[in-house]
């Protein structure tokens, strides 16, 4: 109680958040991400107090199992004690210090811990994922200017393909709904066929001869102008955004070595794949090949902060290693390498060094498996499919908006999951219990069977 009781009480009352007010603020001032505002008036937006390990809750203390790793970047859990107490310390410590002209001890350990992981010397750091992959487009272009080969200015990504939606990420993005509204903005980029039926609409087990198609295609267009191109680019084993398309490791070994055949870098956009979401630490391992540039981003803090960062070989740094300066890389963002972001990606590979994490997931991605199997087998579903920490299905409804509708109902049974298209997919936080897992399971089911059948 405060002495004049009634007047603050009343202040202090008012200003409490509830769901109704945090909502109604919100939309009010603040423009969300990747959404048409007006589906707010019939779709919820969904106030967030607090999170606690998998779950994200409301200010009504209503929890949502975050099966989506709040946009794939959560891997151990909201409000994390390990990360938070890294976090606290290097606060007291030093928040930011600009990175050109000037180092830290958080951004060297964790340039040296991801150069050992990845295999690649040196690492340059963005924000988000989008800055990442405008590095590594600019950074392939730029080498081989470097190294006489001007002409080397197009890109080639894989059809369905996401690398975010800047303009340079999104011009090698082939998702029509992310990039049509910008066509006349985009350069004209090279697209090489996915690798592997459209696991959306037909049959998703990929096999080694489902990539042939595909690498014949891009083995031709290397072939005819690799003196046009700088870089392939691609998402290893998985197609997040397209809707969880997942292909055979030996396209990507293949691919490396046309890419190396034909003077061609290959960028591994591992933004999602990256941190074990694919049951390995990078996707690229599957494949045993080793990227010319790797993009991370998401998991890299374990999603508490953003940062991105690309992983270069040693023979694209030294290409920039000069006299002058015009030949080095002079791509800079204010929070490059911010001290804070670092040290939370550093608590996060701790936690996967101490718990043996890539081990124990593949463990879990078994039960997991089992506990799933009812909903594999629904009447409604096609295509399930799993790799690593991902499970996808495809929904049969006649909903026209069975991506909203179904988020809807299966929030209103306490799970966070945003659909793509008819696409449902689990990417759950690692931290995820079986019995959680098992309840997610449930109510996924429960939410297919409220729909309208198709
Ligand atoms: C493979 C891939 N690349 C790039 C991005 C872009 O990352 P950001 O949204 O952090 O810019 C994403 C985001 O989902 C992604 O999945």
């Amino acid at each position: 109680m405060v002495a004049n009781g009634g007047v603050i009480d009343s202040v202090a009352m008012s200003n409490t958040p509830t769901n109704t007010k945090q909502v109604s603020r919100s939309l009010a001032a603040v423009w969300h991400p990747c959404t048409q505002m007006k589906h707010h008036e019939q779709f919820p937006l969904v106030p967030i107090a607090r999170g606690e390990g998998a779950w994200l809750i409301d200010y009504e203390g209503n929890r949502y199992l975050d099966a989506v790793s709040s946009w794939w970047v959560n891997l151990f859990g909201h409000a994390n004690p390990r990360i938070n107490a890294a976090l606290k310390a290097q606060l007291d410590t030093l928040e930011h210090t600009m990175l050109a002209g000037f180092t830290h001890e958080p951004v060297i350990e964790l340039s040296e811990r991801l150069g050992k992981l990845t295999g690649l010397g040196h690492a340059f750091y963005g924000s988000d994922g989008a800055s990442a992959v405008e590095i590594a487009l600019k950074m392939s272009f730029h080498y081989w200017r470097n190294s006489g080969q001007t002409g080397k200015t197009k890109f080639v990504s894989l059809e369905g393909s996401y690398h975010g939606e800047t303009l340079g990420a999104l011009a090698v993005t082939d998702v029509a709904i992310f990039r049509d509204a910008y066509g006349p903005l985009l350069n004209n980029n090279l697209l090489g066929p996915f690798p592997g039926p459209r696991a959306t609409s037909g049959d998703a087990a990929c096999c080694a001869e489902c990539v042939l198609p595909a690498l014949s295609a891009l083995e031709k267009l290397l072939q005819e102008r690799h003196r046009e191109i700088a870089a392939l680019i691609v998402e290893p084993l998985v197609q997040g955004a397209a809707g969880m398309r997942m292909y055979h490791p030996d396209y990507l070994r293949r691919a490396r070595a046309l890419c190396s055949q034909y003077g061609v870098h290959l960028i591994a956009d591992e933004i999602m794949t990256g941190f074990g979401r694919t049951g390995t630490m990078f996707a690229f391992e599957q494949a045993g090949i080793k990227p010319d540039l790797v993009c991370l981003s998401k998991g890299l803090t374990g999603g508490y902060l953003p940062l991105s960062c690309v992983l270069a070989s040693d023979e694209i740094y030294a290409a920039f290693y000069d006299d002058h300066t015009a030949r080095g890389f002079l791509h800079s963002h204010s929070y490059t390498g911010s001290a804070l972001a670092c040290r939370a990606a550093l608590a996060t590979l701790n936690i996967f060094a101490a718990d043996a994490v890539i081990e124990k997931n593949c463990d879990k991605a078994q039960r997991f498996g089992a506990l799933a199997s009812a909903l594999a087998q629904h009447p409604r579903v096609r295509n399930f499919r799993h790799l690593g920490m991902i499970w996808a299905l495809e929904v049969d409804s006649a909903g026209k908006q069975f991506a909203r509708e179904f988020f809807a109902r299966a929030l209103k049974r306490g799970v966070l999951l945003r659909p793509i298209g008819n696409t449902v997919y689990f990417m759950p936080p690692y931290v995820v219990a079986d019995d959680e897992f098992a309840w997610l399971v449930k109510q996924t089911i429960g939410a297919i069977d409220d729909l309208e059948a198709p």
